[in-house]
């Protein structure tokens, strides 16, 4: 397919603050695209925003009326959404059982819930406009299930399901839904985790290009590395018994056997704020 231009288009990332989001919005920039960052730390979205030039609001994507300023006041400073990238999204990690229900819930609303709430959000202007792009940030964990993580397997994997279904419940709007899986990657999101044999780390930037490909290529599907793709895609036709071999060799259980906990202590900290703050009921604008 031929490259697409992204220069003047407007895009809304959520979570751009940090991480991923933030080499997003940057590669998005160095390409001419005006870019929104949204993010509950409104005060780093805002420093961020300053850094790349781009406009920043606070948004909080567990609540859809905090959503809906945070596109409309996008709309406002930078015109009509053309591209809506659902990054924003959290990982706790540990044994199912010891979870607390406060942080499984916190990972369906923001990596799932909060994902919902942006498309319907976004739709209706984009399909009535006939174009339009959706960008979600899901994982290889969406496809590859990893034992310690297994809300957030189930946020990703429901991500990566209700992508492919709208995708084709959009077929000939104009509209294109893509999903992007990333490998682990150095963020704060992942300290203190340690990838299984052979699973590579990645740079945020690694999955700012995958995030351009998907728009410049209108991808169904992107995953960060490129090579993986085919790995998440046939996993799951082994057998069964092909399959526990590859997840004994891979050692998919690291994250419960070699999780890092003193490493991990700030971005812990992080997630027992934000799960305790209730959600936004501010106004989004900076
Ligand atoms: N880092 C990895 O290893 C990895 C691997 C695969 C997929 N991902 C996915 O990539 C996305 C980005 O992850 P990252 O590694 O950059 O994480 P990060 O923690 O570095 O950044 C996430 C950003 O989201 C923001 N955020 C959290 N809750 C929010 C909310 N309710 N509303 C608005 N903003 C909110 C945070 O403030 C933060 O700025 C996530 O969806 C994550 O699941 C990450």
């Amino acid at each position: 397919m031929a490259k697409k231009s992204i220069r003047g288009a407007v895009v809304a990332i959520t979570g751009g603050a940090r991480g991923i989001g933030l080499a997003t919005a940057q590669a998005l920039r160095a390409q001419g695209a005006h870019v929104s960052i949204g993010d509950i730390d409104a005060q780093l979205a805002a420093q961020a925003a300053a850094r790349v030039g781009a406009y920043s609001a606070e948004l909080d994507v567990r609540d859809k009326a905090s959503f809906s300023r945070f596109l409309e006041s996008t709309h406002s400073a930078l015109g009509p959404v053309d591209v809506l990238i659902n990054n924003a999204g959290i990982m706790p990690m540990g044994p199912f059982v010891d979870e607390a229900d406060a942080i499984s819930d916190a990972q369906i609303d923001i990596n799932l819930r909060g994902v919902i709430h942006g498309m319907k959000l976004v739709l209706p202007e984009m399909i009535a406009r006939g174009s339009g792009h959706i960008v979600n940030v899901a994982s290889l964990a969406g496809r590859f299930p990893i034992p310690g993580a297994s809300v957030y397997c189930g946020t990703k994997f429901a991500v990566c399901g209700m992508s492919e279904a709208l995708r084709g419940e959009l077929r000939n709007t104009g509209v294109n839904v893509s999903v992007v899986l990333p490998s682990r990657v150095s963020t704060e999101l992942s300290t203190g985790t340690a990838a299984g044999n052979g699973v590579p780390t990645v740079t945020p930037e690694d999955v700012a290009q995958a995030v351009l490909d998907a728009i410049q290529y209108q991808l169904p599907e992107v995953s960060a590395p490129g090579y993986l793709r085919p790995v998440s895609r046939y996993f799951n036709v082994l057998p069964r018994w092909l399959e526990d071999a590859a997840r004994r060799v891979v050692k998919d259980d690291r994250i419960m056997t070699r999780l890092d906990r003193v490493a991990r202590a700030p971005y812990e900290q992080r997630l027992s704020t934000l799960v305790s703050q209730p959600r936004s009921a501010k106004g989004a604008n900076q």
